[in-house]
């Protein structure tokens, strides 16, 4: 296969919330720094929700401040509510992320609300983020799994997606929360949104608790998606989603996509410093097969 895929590095939001330490904000950039050096172009780089929910994000403005977001579009932050918008606004962010889910169980424990009403609460966000030049990704938590309502079927997330496309996201990220589906469930899923959805809208944001991440990443591009969401690392979880751990790891799909001949314009060796980096700084050992592989 030829062509490019557009990696979204989500390690210094995803990858970080739910750390059971504390992180310093120097060390939150530090990251950053190393990752935009190994070639990353578009990445997570903090959230605006409840800091009693998640405390690690608390120092998000400062770190979008010091990293110079509002002169980066690639640079991406997760918001919650309206407040959530006031602060990302203030800090200059020219793209922002809500999120949702497909399964209204997983949405009352992550957002306190269900899919409806989350989505009710979205729209208005959506639009004044929009008219004040700011892009909206959204994201669909549980497409195939929830860990408290079971098994989510494609056609639940359908419907999702649509919404989130009709209030005025560009971007759909479907996230695999769980780590737990094999390709052939991504597979189903994806061909049922695409079905509504332009697949060039798309992003794969897979976990890899159960070591599928990579596999299911290689389906989602087999199919025609060009954006995959990683985790320098692998680092990561939600802290809504017990049981599950990090993202697939940035610097595996960067091996996976250049080894079948597709661009990233990714360094890998600058990703394992950056990966490294975290195990130094914040005490958090990188996770990922190519990791040990080349530097364990
Ligand atoms: P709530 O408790 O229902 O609502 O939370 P609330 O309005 O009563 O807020 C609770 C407290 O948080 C209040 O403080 C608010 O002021 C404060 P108190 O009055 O008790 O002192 N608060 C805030 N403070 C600062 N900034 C804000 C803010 N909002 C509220 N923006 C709420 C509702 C939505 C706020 C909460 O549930 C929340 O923050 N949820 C976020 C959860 C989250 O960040 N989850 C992880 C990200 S999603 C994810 O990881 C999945 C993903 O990776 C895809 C995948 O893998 O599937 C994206
Ligand atoms: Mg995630």
């Amino acid at each position: 296969m030829t062509g490019s895929v557009t990696l979204v590095e989500v390690g210094p939001r995803d990858g970080l919330q739910a750390c059971k330490h504390p992180i310093a904000t120097a060390a939150r950039i530090g990251l950053i720094e190393r990752l935009r050096k190994a070639g990353v172009k578009r990445m997570e780089v903090g959230s605006f929700v409840s800091p009693k929910h998640v405390p690690r994000m608390a120092d998000t403005g400062e770190v979008m401040d010091a990293v110079g977001s509002r002169a980066e579009p690639g640079d991406m932050v997760l918001i919650a509510n309206a407040r959530g918008l006031e602060q990302v606004i203030a800090h200059g962010a020219r793209t922002i992320a809500v999120f949702t889910a497909a399964s209204d169980a997983f949405a009352q424990k992550n957002i306190g609300c269900t899919i409806a009403a989350s989505l009710e609460r979205f729209a208005p966000l959506v639009e004044t983020a929009r008219a004040a030049g700011v892009a909206v990704r959204g994201y669909i938590s549980t497409i195939t799994d929830c860990p408290y309502s079971g098994e989510v079927a494609p056609e639940a997330v359908v419907p999702v997606a649509r919404s989130l496309m009709e209030m005025g996201c560009g971007e759909i990220s479907l996230g695999e929360t769980l780590g737990r589906a094999t390709p052939c469930r991504i597979a189903a899923v994806i061909e049922a949104v695409a079905a509504h959805v332009p697949i060039e809208a798309l992003a794969a944001h897979f976990h890899d608790t159960y070591g599928m991440g990579v596999a299911n990443v290689w389906e989602a591009v087999r199919l025609g998606v060009r954006t995959v969401d990683a985790a320098v690392g692998g680092l990561g979880g939600c802290p809504f989603a017990p049981g599950a751990t990090g993202n697939v790891a940035s610097e595996d799909i960067v091996y996976l996509l250049h080894g079948q001949g597709i661009e990233t314009g990714i360094d890998l060796d600058g990703l394992l410093d950056a990966a490294a980096y975290c195990g130094d700084t914040m005490g958090i050992a990188p996770v990922s097969r190519v990791f040990k592989a080349r530097r364990g």
